[in-house]
């Protein structure tokens, strides 16, 4: 630390090089000059022999500017900090005259009118250092960011205008929005409620407990013998908690595969042997598959599997998978080879919520689940695990490798969420989800969830009416997958074609006769309509511009070949007939408002 004394009498402290701005910034004639006056000994600081600086300062200074000085100590030295005089005032003022440094004597007689002024200034500067920080921070989005805003709002009007079919999408509702918007964003509250790291989570405890309470009454769940955590950011980092928090690494898992409509998050690699997920990449995974014949899970096949790879965790649940899941059988399986059973229901659980669906918790060890898709909530992940004694009929394989008759998920699985795999919990997500989870128990969602799957219904049967080919021949809960093979088309064409015409569906594998995998199809889902108001009917007027989507796609094909990049070039967005279907589509999604917005 060097001192280099100014041309007025203060002196500035240079600590590294950074300091240089800071310094130069001083001598700017909108800076605020800060004066570091000398070092005091103690007997200076007793105010008994003040050097000369001092006393020019305390001379023509009112009491209203002693007020700005300020004893304080670096590395340990006592220091005295004043504001410096302002020159400009002074060379106005009759009664200052400037000396050869540039600073200023002073006289006992300098006018009451300049100091006040002088005060006034420091205190508007002050205000104005105040407001400079406050000003953006009451700003809309519009004003802050236009850029941004505009981006919003054309997303806005594309979620409006289009029909929205992307199974694992929905709209939540304006209550869940507000909380997602909310001040909640501000608070850091990382472990449990009750064990926080920071001071100040007496209400985010509440929501968070809260919370926990309605997760369990959603799914009739005993607080004696299921626990759950309500904060992983997404389904994926929930799957990942669970295996970190049960396994070590290289330890042994099994799911679905992939092309079989399992999720990345429970293993997958590719056919070459790629990992393209955490779980394959830290765990041993082997995968289980659909009979190609069917579309159904293979359950024979699933046990042989079990047996030959022995997973500690035993994975059923998928993203792409319209029929109802045998659980009892799978607790049959897991039981051979003393597997945990886990369920992902993060597809169904808004429909076994509502017992649309088939409930997983009476077989399995664990459950985890998005609390964005059926269930209506915000963007996150949820894990429920079993708590106090296990059942004696599980006998001694349950739980490989541990010998305990207690569960002892609650611990693993908490601890693998915060600190291992996240920091603090997002608590404007959590809040937004006690808001859904109250939604939940209300007859109004058990009619909405109804209606998603009478909805699911409907459409399968529009496209089975017109020959259309679907994977398993239809659907148990709120999602279809349409074999496109029939028409020539691969999925990834007829989603782009979907797209042009403002219709939002996802490309997924087949399984062709032969068990071979193509890119033949597409995922149909009907939560996101179902929350803007459509009915039956409605589905199948969506079925009928799928099908002319379809046909549209063909004959495009015919004429371009089948590569996508084709169809994209040739600038089809005014192709006539999507031009035609896409103003069909828009009037139609136009009828049904959007949940939570003004549009
Ligand atoms: C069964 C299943 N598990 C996990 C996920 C991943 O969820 P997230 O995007 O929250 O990680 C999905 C997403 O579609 C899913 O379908």
């Amino acid at each position: 630390m060097s001192r280099t004394s100014r041309s007025n009498d203060s002196i500035c402290f240079q600590i590294d090089s950074t300091f240089h701005s800071i310094s130069r910034h001083l001598n700017s004639p909108a800076a605020i000059p800060l004066q570091l006056m000398d070092q005091q000994t103690p007997t200076e600081t007793n105010g008994s022999n003040e050097n000369n600086n001092i006393e020019q300062h305390t001379n023509i200074g009112t009491n209203d500017e002693e007020e700005d000085e300020e004893n304080f100590r670096i590395l340990g030295h006592p220091m005295h900090l004043k504001r410096q005089r302002d020159d400009s005032n002074n060379s106005n003022n009759s009664n200052g005259t400037s000396n050869s440094n540039g600073g200023t004597t002073t006289e006992s007689s300098c006018s009451s009118t300049s100091s006040k002024r002088r005060h006034i200034d420091q205190v508007t500067s002050l205000e104005s250092r105040r407001q400079a920080v406050r000003a953006w921070g009451n700003q809309s989005i519009q004003s802050a960011d236009p850029d941004i805003f505009e981006m919003l709002e054309k997303e806005k009007q594309r979620q409006y205008k289009g029909i929205e079919l992307i199974a694992s999408e929905n709209y939540v509702s304006k209550a869940v929005m507000e909380a997602l918007g909310s001040h909640l964003t501000n608070k850091y509250s990382e472990g449990m409620p009750g064990g926080r790291y920071y001071t100040g989570n007496k209400h985010i405890d509440e929501i968070e407990s809260l919370c926990c309470q309605r997760a369990l009454a959603a799914f009739e769940l005993d607080s004696n013998s299921w626990g759950v955590n309500v904060q992983p950011y997404s389904c994926t980092s929930a799957n990942f908690a669970v295996y970190t928090g049960l396994l070590s690494p290289g330890d042994r898992i099994m799911g679905l595969d992939t092309p079989s409509g399992g999720h990345t998050s429970h293993g997958y690699y590719t056919p070459n042997g790629k990992k393209v997920s955490g779980a394959s990449i830290f765990f041993e995974s082997f995968l289980y598959k659909v009979d190609p014949r069917t579309g159904v899970v293979d359950y024979e096949k699933v046990e042989e599997r079990v047996m030959d790879f022995h997973p500690k965790i035993l994975i059923c649940g998928g993203s792409a998978y319209p029929r109802d899941w045998d659980y009892a059988k799978f607790r049959q399986i897991a039981d051979k080879c003393g597997a945990v059973l886990m369920c992902d229901m993060a597809q169904i659980s808004g429909l076994i919520a509502a017992k649309e669906c088939a409930s997983p918790f009476e077989f399995c060890d664990i459950v985890t689940s998005t609390t964005h898709k059926s269930l209506r909530g915000p963007r996150g992940g949820i894990i429920f695990y079993r708590k106090g004694y296990k059942p004696t009929k599980r006998g001694m394989l349950l739980n490989q490798g541990d010998s305990s008759d207690k569960y002892d998920f609650e611990e693993k699985i908490n601890f693998a969420v915060c600190s291992a795999l996240q920091g603090g919990p997002h608590n404007n997500h959590i809040a937004a989800l006690a808001i859904a989870l109250k939604q939940l128990a209300t007859p109004e969602y058990k009619a909405y969830m109804q209606q998603v799957k009478k909805n699911a219904q409907a459409l399968a049967s529009a496209l089975l009416r017109r020959n259309c080919k679907l994977v398993t021949g239809g659907t148990d809960n709120h999602m279809l997958l349409w074999d496109l093979r029939n028409f020539g088309l691969s999925g990834k064409n007829f989603e782009k074609v979907c797209e042009m015409c403002h219709i939002t569906v996802n490309k997924i594998p087949i399984f062709d006769d032969h068990g071979t995998m193509v890119p033949g199809g597409v995922r149909i889902g009907t939560p996101a309509m179902t929350s803007r108001g459509c009915l039956e009917s409605d589905f199948e007027t969506m079925g009928g511009f799928l099908f002319r989507a379809a046909l549209i796609a063909r004959s495009i094909q015919r004429e371009h070949g089948k590569m996508a990049k084709g169809i994209l070039k040739d600038g089809l967005e005014n192709n006539k007939d999507i031009v035609d279907l896409r103003t069909q589509v828009e009037n139609f999604a136009t009828q049904f408002a959007m949940p939570g917005q003004d549009v």
